[in-house]
């Protein structure tokens, strides 16, 4: 071969090598897409009654659904409004409106704080790309219902009404998740619609609160934070569904990111960018984060010396169980993160990672023992024992979410 021909050769070859290694990390090609709305087309070909939701798998591999009420319920209609935008099939639009709809009820609810997760997922998703502009009271009205839950002197919106910690004894009245960061978006958007600034100016109030009383010098948070409604002081720190009450919950620091990336979506100030980057690098660069960047459940399950208050065995767990919910949910802010931030490299790189890993096979359903979800492998909750290394209708929210998000990206 001589220098001319071997010149030409690498021409042609180099910026298709260098096209491959990017473009692996933005994986909605045809094979893909076919794949997630064969998964749907089963879930829909059983699942008719909008109001018994798919939430996850029984052990059997039947579907197990839920009812409109649980805190998941908008997850679904949600992945069928991204589901339209990514295909623009008209069939589509028309299902998601259905399981849409069926939630109507909701946003008159305020028993917890999951309204936000219930409404904007579904109703706000509908408006967003369904172009449903009668949905717009309903976020209202939702916001509304939450905005119920805002405690003056604690400065945050309850998340669950009264319950115990783990030991049996510590009593919560007030206790705040860090879950809640996510139903401030649907604060945000009320006030966009309404041109009211009081849910704006509660979800600023309750992401500065949490701020302050959620997260450590190392920018991992608590789970749990019980407030005392007169003064405001901070009565517990604790986790529900982490490790110990000091470790990091992997699906909860990614519930933090997400919600400050919004609060800075809505508000431009840049306290609340830096805090979000902050955390992300956390995420990132944790010791404990596996090669792939999906996170075992918990970030300091392997750290001897935490030992957990609820009964835990190990041996229960050869393989430590990994939260490809967690890592949905920081895929996908990450990805805003990166339109936003100075790091955008970094960001996006990671983001890319996370879904060109939740794309292998190491955690996409075979279409066969998972025939109506897209990844495997998420995590209810250990310490209550329930939905280990399952699929989650939530997981697949945020992994849509990402598959969209990542096609803002031109990568050369
Ligand atoms: N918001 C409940 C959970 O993340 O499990």
């Amino acid at each position: 071969m001589n220098k001319i021909t071997q010149v030409i050769i690498w021409f042609i070859i180099l910026p298709g090598l260098f096209s491959c290694k990017t473009k692996t990390s933005v994986n909605n090609s045809k094979k893909e897409m076919a794949f997630i709305m064969g998964q749907f087309e089963n879930t829909l070909s059983i699942a008719t009654d909008p109001t018994k939701i798919p939430r996850t798998l029984q052990k059997d591999g039947a579907l197990k659904t839920v009812g409109i009420y649980d805190w998941t319920s908008g997850f679904f209609a949600g992945n069928l409004w991204y589901l339209y935008h990514l295909t623009g099939e008209e069939r589509l639009k028309t299902e998601a409106a259905k399981w849409t709809e069926a939630l109507d009820t909701i946003q008159y609810y305020s028993g917890n704080h999951d309204v936000g997760f219930m409404i904007n997922c579904s109703y706000g998703n509908g408006l967003k790309y369904g172009n449903k502009l009668e949905y717009q009271h309903v976020l209202i009205n939702a916001a509304k219902s939450l905005c119920k839950r805002y405690n003056v002197n604690a400065k945050s919106i309850k998340s669950w009404n009264y319950r115990k910690a783990w030991d049996g004894k510590t009593e919560w009245f007030f206790p705040v998740i860090i879950d809640n960061m996510m139903n401030l978006e649907l604060l945000f958007e009320a006030s966009t619609l309404s041109k009211d600034d009081s849910y704006k100016k509660i979800a600023i109030q309750h992401a500065e609160t949490t701020m302050k009383n959620h997260y450590r010098n190392d920018f991992s948070c608590y789970h749990v934070v019980d407030y005392d409604t007169i003064t405001g002081n901070v009565l517990d720190k604790a986790t529900c569904q982490g490790f110990t009450d000091e470790s990091s919950w992997a699906r909860g620091q990614a519930w933090g990111l997400y919600g400050f990336v919004v609060c800075y979506r809505y508000t431009k100030d840049k306290k609340f960018l830096g805090f979000a980057e902050n955390i992300a690098n956390y995420i990132i660069h944790n010791k404990n984060m596996p090669e792939d960047l999906v996170p075992y459940w918990d970030y300091n399950v392997k750290d001897a010396g935490l030992k957990p208050e609820w009964n835990y065995n190990p041996a229960n767990y050869p393989e430590i169980p990994r939260d490809a919910s967690a890592a949905a949910v920081t895929c996908s802010a990450l990805y805003e993160l990166a339109g936003y931030s100075e790091n955008k490299g970094e960001y996006l790189k990671a983001a890319d990672r996370i879904l060109q890993s939740l794309s292998s096979p190491a955690y996409q359903a075979d279409g066969v023992k998972n025939k109506y979800f897209i990844l495997n492998h998420s995590v209810g909750s250990i310490p209550h024992g329930a939905e280990i290394d399952v699929p989650l209708n939530y997981a697949d929210y945020y992994f849509l979410e990402a598959l969209v998000r990542s096609e803002r990206f031109k990568r050369q």
